[in-house]
C-alpha cells in the first residue's frame, strides 16, 4: 500500500475540510463524546462565527477540488444562520458540499431551502438503527422522534426527486454491538429509497477516554504492530466552531489543534514544519512519538482504501481524491 498524498496538490491544500459549525446538539447518542462534552466544566454551547465561516469558504474557493464536510462536533443545522452560511459558500463555488446530520431539523423551510437552491450536493443523515428500540437506546431520542427522522430522510429524498435536483440522499448506520445485528435489515430497508446505505466503523474516541486498547468492536484482530499510518494526516483538516484548526477529526477536547484562524490559514497549518513532523511519524511507525497518537485506536476506523470519499465518490459520480 502506497501511503501520502493521492495527488501532489494535496501538498499545499488538504483534500478535505470539516468544518464544525456548531458545538451543540439536540441528541445524546450513547457513542458520542458530545454528551460528556457538554457536561464538562466549563463547556460553552457555540456556533461558529460569520467570520471564521467566511474566512474558510474564502481560501476553499482557491483550491476547487478541496471538499467541504459539515458535521462533527454536533448538528449542524442548529445553527442560526445555517442558510445564509450555505448561499456563501454555493455563491463562492465551493463543491461537492456534504452535511451529517442526524435528521431532526431536515423539513420544513430549511429542507425546501436547502433543495430548492440545491445547497448541498450530499446528505448524509445518521441513523444508527433499523428498530425504533435500537434507535432509542443509541440515539438518546424518543421512539416518535425516529418515525419523524425517517419521514424527513423520505419526504427529502421525494422533494429533490419531484424537483430534479441533484442532491444525494445517503443514510448512514455505525456497526457498534447494539446495533450489529441490524445492519442487514437497515441495508434492504434504506436501499432503493434513498442513494447510498453505509455502514460505517465504530470508534472509541480513546483519545479522550484513555482508550480501551487496539481492538475496537471485539471482533477485529489488530496489534499495535500492525498500525498503518493514519489517512488523516494526508486527507482531512477540521476546523472547529471556534475557529481552531487541528489534525484530528475525533479530537473534542482540542488536544490536535495546529493554529487558528485569526492568525492561520488552512493552507499555513496543513503545510506546517510541525504537521510534516507528525506524517514523518506516522510513515516511520512512530506514531507514539506524538502523544495525541501514541494511544489511539480510531486509526483502524481509517483505512486507505476506504473512507467518506468513497461514498460521495460514488453519490456524486466524480473522482474526489
Ligand atoms: C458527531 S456526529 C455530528 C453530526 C450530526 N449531529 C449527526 O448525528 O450525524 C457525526 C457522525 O459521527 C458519528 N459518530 C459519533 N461518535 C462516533 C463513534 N464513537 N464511532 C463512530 N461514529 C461516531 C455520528 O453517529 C455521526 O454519524
Amino acid at each position: 500500500m502506497q501511503y501520502g498524498y493521492a495527488d501532489k496538490k494535496h501538498e499545499e491544500f488538504p483534500p478535505m475540510v470539516i468544518v464544525s459549525i456548531v458545538n451543540i446538539c439536540n441528541l445524546k447518542c450513547q457513542h458520542c463524546f458530545w454528551p460528556k462534552l457538554a457536561s464538562m466544566e466549563g463547556y460553552r454551547g457555540n456556533m461558529m462565527s460569520w467570520e471564521h465561516w467566511k474566512k474558510v469558504i474564502d481560501e476553499m474557493s482557491y483550491h476547487t477540488y478541496s471538499v467541504l464536510n459539515l458535521g462533527t462536533d454536533g448538528e449542524p443545522l442548529m445553527h442560526t444562520d445555517f442558510i445564509k452560511m450555505l448561499r456563501y459558500a454555493k455563491s463562492q463555488n465551493i463543491f461537492p458540499i456534504n452535511m451529517t446530520t442526524n435528521g431532526i431539523l431536515l423539513k420544513g423551510q430549511i429542507l425546501e431551502t436547502i433543495i430548492n437552491e440545491e445547497l448541498i450536493d450530499t446528505i448524509n443523515v445518521s441513523l444508527d438503527a433499523f428498530t425504533t428500540n435500537t434507535f432509542v437506546k443509541i440515539r438518546g431520542g424518543k421512539g416518535s422522534t425516529f418515525s419523524k427522522i425517517k419521514e424527513n430522510v423520505i419526504n427529502a429524498y421525494k422533494l429533490k426527486t419531484r424537483y430534479k435536483k441533484k442532491i444525494k440522499i445517503m443514510v448512514n448506520i455505525i456497526d457498534q454491538p447494539l446495533a450489529r445485528s441490524e445492519l442487514k435489515d437497515f441495508q434492504d430497508y434504506w436501499n432503493g429509497k434513498v442513494d447510498l446505505v453505509i455502514t460505517r466503523k465504530y470508534y472509541t474516541a480513546t483519545a479522550e477516554t484513555g482508550g480501551t486498547g487496539p481492538d475496537i468492536t471485539g471482533d477485529q484482530d489488530f496489534q499495535k504492530t500492525d498500525r498503518w499510518p493514519c489517512t488523516l494526516f494526508w486527507r482531512r483538516i477540521t476546523i472547529t466552531d471556534d475557529g481552531g484548526i487541528q489534525y484530528c477529526i475525533d479530537d473534542w477536547l482540542h488536544k490536535s489543534r495546529l493554529g487558528h484562524l485569526d492568525q492561520n490559514s488552512i493552507k499555513d497549518i496543513w503545510t506546517s514544519k510541525t504537521y510534516n513532523k507528525l506524517r514523518e511519524y506516522h510513515l516511520k511507525g512512530q506514531q507514539h512519538k506524538n502523544p495525541y497518537c501514541a494511544d489511539c485506536t480510531e486509526w483502524q476506523g481509517m483505512t486507505w482504501d476506504f473512507d467518506y470519499f468513497v461514498a460521495m465518490e460514488k453519490m456524486i459520480g466524480k473522482q474526489l481524491l
